[in-house]
């Protein structure tokens, strides 16, 4: 089975010494985490493997009802990249070869921290594999975000099938999950180069300013991966190489897998069900300053814990304008108006992809009253199953990014990069429908409704017609020269990857 390697987990210990000795950020409290017996690991593991592997063998026997869709959404072992379909025609359990090693002179190394939520670093990792990959260089296992607002203290490996990831890409670039010896010396005697590349660089900036750097120090390291890579204007072998780390050598951890694929079966039981990435937690709405249907105790908590977060830079907002300007996440009352618009059926099995909802059971009233079958992960499984996970949000996150990737219907209230990746790899599994809303319309058309300028029966329409083109369906991304951050993002709509549209799109 080729998911199930050797799992030789990195010497912590001298990870650890390592961090240190290059001055990064003391992980304290983490170590506990990590002294988890890999023993017992190891045979959670082996279990998890075994009844993955049933379940396999009873998907395939399923034949075409779900077995196909949900093995689709799980490339990694069983697919070759780029041939989802590949399942059918291969016997099960065959194993795939792996790739043969590229060889290629190494300029170097290449360390990275990524910053920010699961999603922000996971699109970062498939930056910074590209990179390293066109660098001729060889990539240490990057390291995850443990001081973000989210403050998880999940490494790499946690999260990530750390050996997959390593040797599926071995065809493309050599990644090691620490130093070889020799140059760990070197770090510990703090002889890295450390920097921040610049936001939405090409290859040619990497070629020509990083390069050198790397020649020069041996080991570089990059300490802000978000957005570092340009959306557009790369070779397509780039664009394509993202995409494949993306979608076929990240894969979450056995663990987290397994638990994704109880969700969704749980979920399936009674028919289609909908993932409503109901993006309205306390961080987001203190973050963004977006208080429409707030208390004013409530607007007081979230505009005091602004203030206290530093790096959330922007402190004075008008709650109202950012609405109407469609900048604000939908609250839970406008969600419920929308679907029902959008004739989503009253009786479909809602799972809410979300942390726990600011205002709690208040501000749920009118979205379970429209749609009683709502569900989260904390009430389809028991405790004892989110144990491990509590207090990870990364992994929590990556629960839900599973479940969303295999919705029926995936509708995010927010475009946020959990949204955008899901919709992305959504698209890349064959345009699944995923429900972009246009927030700025459908808050004015919400205003008109609630003062009742306008029907029920107008109101619907226009929520329909606004959304017949928004679908998750096939388009191009939008390309602004010199406003990267305006433009659509590489990841939500990554058409160079797409079979379907390299023929009518790319051609014209
Ligand atoms: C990387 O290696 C390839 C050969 O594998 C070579 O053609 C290319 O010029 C090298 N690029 C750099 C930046 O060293
Ligand atoms: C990255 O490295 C540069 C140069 O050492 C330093 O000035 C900067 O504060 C670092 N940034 C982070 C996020 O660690
Ligand atoms: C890459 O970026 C640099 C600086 O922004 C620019 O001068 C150059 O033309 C770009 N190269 C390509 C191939 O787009
Ligand atoms: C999670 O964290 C909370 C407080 O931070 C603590 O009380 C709880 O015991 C932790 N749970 C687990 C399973 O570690
Ligand atoms: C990468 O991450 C997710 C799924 O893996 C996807 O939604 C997103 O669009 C992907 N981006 C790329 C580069 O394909
Ligand atoms: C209803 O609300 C809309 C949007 O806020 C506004 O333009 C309109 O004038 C209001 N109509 C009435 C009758 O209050």
């Amino acid at each position: 089975m080729c998911r199930f390697e050797k799992s030789g987990g990195p010497d912590y210990t001298d990870r650890e010494k390592q961090k240190k000795a290059m001055g990064l950020k003391s992980l304290g409290d983490a170590k506990v985490e990590k002294s988890r017996p890999r023993m017992k690991l190891w045979m959670i593991r082996a279990s998890t493997t075994i009844l993955l592997w049933t379940c396999v063998v009873q998907l395939t026997a399923l034949g075409e009802m779900w077995g196909p869709r949900v093995l689709k959404g799980w490339p990694a072992c069983f697919t070759p990249f780029n041939s989802p379909l590949a399942l059918k025609s291969s016997s099960v359990g065959e194993r795939i070869a792996l790739p043969p090693k590229r060889v290629y002179k190494n300029n170097g190394y290449l360390m990275v921290s990524c910053n920010g939520g699961l999603n922000q670093m996971r699109a970062a990792i498939c930056d910074m594999v590209a990179i390293a990959r066109y660098l001729n260089v060889t990539l240490i296992v990057p390291e995850l975000d443990k001081t973000s607002f989210w403050a998880d203290p999940s490494e790499f490996e946690d999260i990530f099938d750390v050996d997959h990831f390593i040797t599926s890409l071995r065809d493309e670039v050599r990644i090691l999950k620490e130093l070889p010896p020799r140059l760990k010396k070197r770090a510990e005697l703090g002889m890295v180069y450390s920097m921040p590349p610049i936001s939405w660089s090409n290859i040619s900036y990497y070629l020509n300013q990083i390069l050198p750097l790397i020649q020069k120090y041996k080991i570089v390291h990059l300490n802000k991966t978000d957005a570092r890579l340009a959306n557009n204007g790369l070779p397509i072998e780039i664009q394509k190489l993202r995409c494949r780390v993306n979608f076929s050598a990240l894969r979450f951890t056995s663990q987290i897998e397994e638990l994704g694929r109880r969700v969704i079966s749980l979920l399936r039981q009674n028919g289609p069900f909908l993932v409503l990435h109901l993006r309205y937690e306390m961080d987001m709405l203190a973050f963004s300053g977006c208080t429409h249907g707030c208390s004013d105790e409530e607007v007081e908590e979230l505009t005091r814990m602004r203030y206290a977060y530093p790096w959330w830079k922007e402190k004075v907002i008008n709650s109202d304008l950012k609405r109407k300007d469609g900048l604000c996440p939908l609250t839970p009352e406008e969600t419920a108006l929308i679907l029902r618009a959008l004739d989503i059926d009253r009786n479909v099995r809602i799972y809410i992809a979300a942390g726990e909802i600011y205002g709690g059971e208040r501000r749920m009233a009118s979205l379970s009253s429209t749609y009683p079958n709502l569900v989260r992960k904390e009430t389809l499984l028991e405790p004892s199953d989110l144990r491990f996970f509590q207090n990870h949000s990364s992994q929590m996150a990556a629960l839900d990014y599973l479940v969303s990737l295999e919705s029926d219907i995936f509708v995010p209230t927010y475009d946020g990069n959990m949204a955008k990746v899901v919709e992305g790899h959504r698209r890349f599994l064959g345009f699944r429908k995923t429900i972009l809303l246009d927030r700025k319309l459908l808050v004015d058309l919400i205003d008109h409704y609630n003062n009742g300028s306008i029907s029920w029966d107008e109101f619907s329409l226009s929520v329909k017609e606004a959304h017949g083109n928004r679908m998750g369906t096939p388009t191009r991304r939008v390309v602004i020269p010199d406003r990267p951050k305006e433009e659509d993002y590489f990841y939500s709509n990554p058409q160079e990857c797409l079979q379907l549209l390299n023929e009518p799109l790319l051609g014209t």
